[in-house]
């Protein structure tokens, strides 16, 4: 760790999301945790590859990068949509499931078609989002957990709200509604972001780091 915590202080944290949807996503889940203070990414921290196999591997490539560019400790989030008829997929590669530099709905379309090409219309839609949560401290220690929210994937896109493959996951939690139909709050309750990185914040203050 970088040094003591100062009792009450909190604990700083520099985000190593370069995408705007997930840190402010981020800044709603922790603001409400207490005990912890976020700066943004800096603008000249270059991209950081992500070229692991899993989730955590990624997450700690992104948060490594931007504690030692910065000196700081960092957080970052690796998340992916795995789909049981897809094998899993297109899971740690969501963000590039329909090729390098794709938007948003080039994923979701990608997705509807694969899945629609699929025999059988039952059981196929299963699907869950994961999300590693991770802080990473200068001298190397590091804290991750987990957050999972199981759901079904739709046959068309429905609501304007939240980002990525929002528009097409019903979480089993809910009403019906897709992600992107909640209110922001309503998708923080359940959502795998929020899961990951509340029990994050949970784990930091047991360890008395930002408390
Ligand atoms: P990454 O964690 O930046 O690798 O995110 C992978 C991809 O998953 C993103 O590009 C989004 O398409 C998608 N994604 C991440 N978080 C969410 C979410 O909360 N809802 C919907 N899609 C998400």
């Amino acid at each position: 760790m970088s040094g003591p915590a100062q009792p009450g202080a909190p604990l700083v944290l520099v985000m190593a999301t370069a995408n705007p949807d997930k840190a402010s996503e981020i800044r709603e889940i922790l603001g409400g945790e207490g005990g912890v203070r976020l700066v943004p990414r800096p603008a000249d921290v270059p991209d950081v590859e992500e070229t692991g196999d899993t989730l955590e591997v990624n997450a700690r490539l992104k948060a490594a990068a931007l504690s030692a560019a910065t000196g700081m400790p960092a957080v970052a989030d690796d998340t992916g949509l795995e789909v049981d008829a897809l094998g899993g997929g297109p899971g740690v590669r969501s963000s590039r499931y329909a090729g390098e530099d794709v938007t948003y709905a080039d994923n979701v379309a990608k997705l509807l078609a694969e899945l629609a090409a699929l025999p059988g219309r039952g059981g196929v839609r299963r699907a869950r989002f994961r999300t590693v949560a991770l802080v990473r401290f200068p001298d190397g220690r590091e804290i991750w957990r987990e957050g999972m929210v199981a759901g079904t994937i739709t046959e068309t896109p429905r609501g304007e709200g939240g980002f990525g493959y929002d528009p097409v996951f019903v979480p089993d939690e809910g009403d019906g509604r897709t992600f992107a139909e909640l209110r922001r709050e309503e998708k923080h309750a359940i959502s795998h972001r929020a899961r990951a990185l509340r029990a994050l914040a949970d784990a930091l203050r047991s360890e008395g780091v930002g408390t």
